[in-house]
C-alpha cells in the first residue's frame, strides 16, 4: 500500500500563488553503424511498451526500416504501422487529425509509445501529434536523413505547417530516445545529404573547429554517405545541438548561434516560395552572407573566411545567388528579412562568424550591408 498524504495549510496570503511546472527532460541519443545495434538499441528504448510506427512510404520500403520491423514484430510489440505520403505536404494538420483517430482506433495507451521512422517530415508531424494526444505520450525517433539525424531528431520542436506559415502549429515534446542508423544514409540522394551537411558545417563553425577539421579532410566519403565516415559526423554533431539546446531548450534567448545562417537563409526560402531550394542549400547561402558580411566588418580573417566558404564549395554546397536552385530577387529577400526585423520589434540579430569556434550576435545589420554580401563578390574566387 502507497499512502500519499498532505497537509498545505490555509496561510490567509494575499501574494500570488507561485505556480512552479519546470520540466526536466533527459532522453539518449544513439548514434549506430549498422542495422543489427539500431535492432537493439532501439528495443533496449522500447522495452516492453506497446508500439504504433509511423514512417513515409518511401522509407517504408527501405531495408534497415524492414530490419526494424521484423524485431519489433517478433516481440510481438506493434499494435499497428502507419505510412504517410512522403514530402512536405504531409506535414500538415489534416495528417496530423488522420494520424490521431488512427491511434484512437487502436488505442494506443499512456504507457506505450509512438516510434517515428523517417526524415524531418515524418519526426516533426509524429511529434506534434505525440504533444496532443491524450496531452502527451512517449515517442522514440529513428531519423533516416542527415538531416533528421543531426537537427531535427533531437530538441523536442515539433510542429506542422498551416498554409500561412511553416510550423506554425507546434509545441516543445521531447523525444524519449534518437537511434541514429548510419545504413539510412546510404540510399540518401546526394543533394539530400549535402543538404544535411550544411547543418553540420553551421555547427561546426560555431561550436567545434576539430568537426570542421574532420569535413575538411572527409568531404568526398562523407557526400557518398560512407557510414563509418559519418558516425563521428552525426555524434559529434548531436553532441552539439543537444549541449546548445540544453542551455535553453524553449528558445526563449532570441540569440542563438545556431541561427548561423537561417537569418538569410529562412529569407530566400520565402521569396523563392518553399520548395525549390531545400533548407540546407538556404542555409549554405545564408552562412556564405554572414561570412562575407563579418568579413567586411574586419570580424574573421580573410583566412578563416576562405576556409568556411572553400569548405561548402567542396562539399557542393551553393555561396552565391547563381548557384541556388532559383536565384532569389534581393529586393525579396530583403523584404522578407524586413518582416523578421518587425516581427522582433525592429532588431534583427544576426549571427556573424569571427573564428572557428566563435560567433558574435549583433542587431545592427542594416539593409545595405545585407545587400552587398547578397550580390557580392565570392570570398576565395576572383571576380
Ligand atoms: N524539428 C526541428 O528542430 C527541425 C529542424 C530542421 C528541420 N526540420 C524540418 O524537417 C523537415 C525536412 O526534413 P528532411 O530534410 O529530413 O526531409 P523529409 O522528411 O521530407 O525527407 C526527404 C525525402 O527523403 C526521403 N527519405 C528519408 N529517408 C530516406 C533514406 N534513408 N533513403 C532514401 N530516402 C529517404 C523521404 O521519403 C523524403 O522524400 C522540414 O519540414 C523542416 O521544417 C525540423
Ligand atoms: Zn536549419
Amino acid at each position: 500500500m502507497h499512502v500519499i498524504r498532505d497537509n498545505i495549510s490555509l496561510d490567509g496570503g494575499v501574494e500570488p500563488v507561485e505556480v512552479d511546472v519546470n520540466r526536466f527532460d533527459t532522453y539518449r541519443a544513439h548514434v549506430v553503424e549498422d542495422g543489427r545495434r539500431a535492432v537493439e538499441t532501439l528495443c533496449a528504448e522500447v522495452g516492453d511498451r506497446h508500439v504504433a510506427v509511423v514512417t513515409d512510404q518511401t522509407v517504408d520500403t527501405l531495408s534497415p526500416t524492414r530490419e526494424l520491423a521484423k524485431a519489433l514484430d517478433e516481440r510481438g510489440l506493434i499494435i499497428g504501422w502507419y505510412a504517410i505520403e512522403p514530402g512536405e505536404g504531409s506535414k500538415s494538420l489534416g495528417t496530423a487529425s488522420r494520424l490521431i483517430d488512427w491511434l484512437a482506433g487502436i488505442e494506443l495507451a499512456r504507457r506505450d509509445a509512438v516510434v517515428s521512422i523517417g526524415g524531418g517530415v515524418v519526426m516533426d508531424t509524429v511529434g506534434y501529434v505525440a504533444s496532443v494526444f491524450m496531452r502527451g505520450v512517449p515517442y522514440i525517433n529513428v531519423p533516416t536523413t542527415l538531416l533528421g539525424q543531426v537537427d531535427a531528431g533531437i530538441g523536442g520542436k515539433v510542429s506542422v505547417d498551416h498554409c500561412t506559415g511553416k510550423n506554425l502549429v507546434g509545441a516543445f515534446w521531447q523525444p524519449r530516445a534518437v537511434v541514429s542508423n548510419m545504413e539510412f544514409l546510404s540510399s540518401l540522394d546526394r543533394r539530400q545529404i549535402r543538404a544535411g551537411m550544411a547543418e553540420v558545417v553551421k555547427k561546426a563553425v560555431i561550436a567545434s573547429p576539430c568537426l570542421f577539421e574532420y569535413i575538411e579532410c572527409n568531404a568526398a566519403q562523407l557526400l557518398e554517405g560512407v557510414p563509418s565516415a559519418m558516425h563521428p559526423l552525426v555524434r559529434a554533431a548531436t553532441r552539439i545541438k543537444s549541449s546548445l539546446i540544453a542551455r535553453d531548450p524553449y528558445e526563449r534567448d532570441l540569440r542563438r548561434p545556431l541561427n548561423f545562417g537561417h537569418t538569410v537563409g529562412h529569407a530566400v526560402e520565402t521569396a523563392t516560395g518553399y520548395g525549390p531550394v531545400l533548407h540546407g542549400e538556404a542555409v549554405s547561402f545564408g552562412m556564405a552572407v554572414a561570412v562575407r558580411i563579418a568579413l567586411a566588418r574586419d570580424l574573421i580573417t580573410a583566412a578563416d573566411a576562405e576556409r568556411i566558404i572553400g569548405l561548402l564549395r567542396a562539399l557542393e554546397l551553393p555561396v552565391t545567388p547563381a548557384e541556388l536552385a532559383v536565384e532569389p530577387d534581393p529586393d525579396r529577400v530583403l523584404a522578407c528579412v524586413d518582416t523578421v526585423r518587425r516581427v522582433r520589434d525592429g532588431s534583427l540579430r544576426f549571427v556573424l562568424p569571427l573564428e572557428l569556434g566563435a560567433t558574435a550576435i549583433v542587431d545592427d545589420v542594416s539593409d545595405g550591408e545585407i545587400r552587398a554580401a547578397l550580390t557580392g563578390s565570392p570570398v576565395g574566387r576572383p571576380e
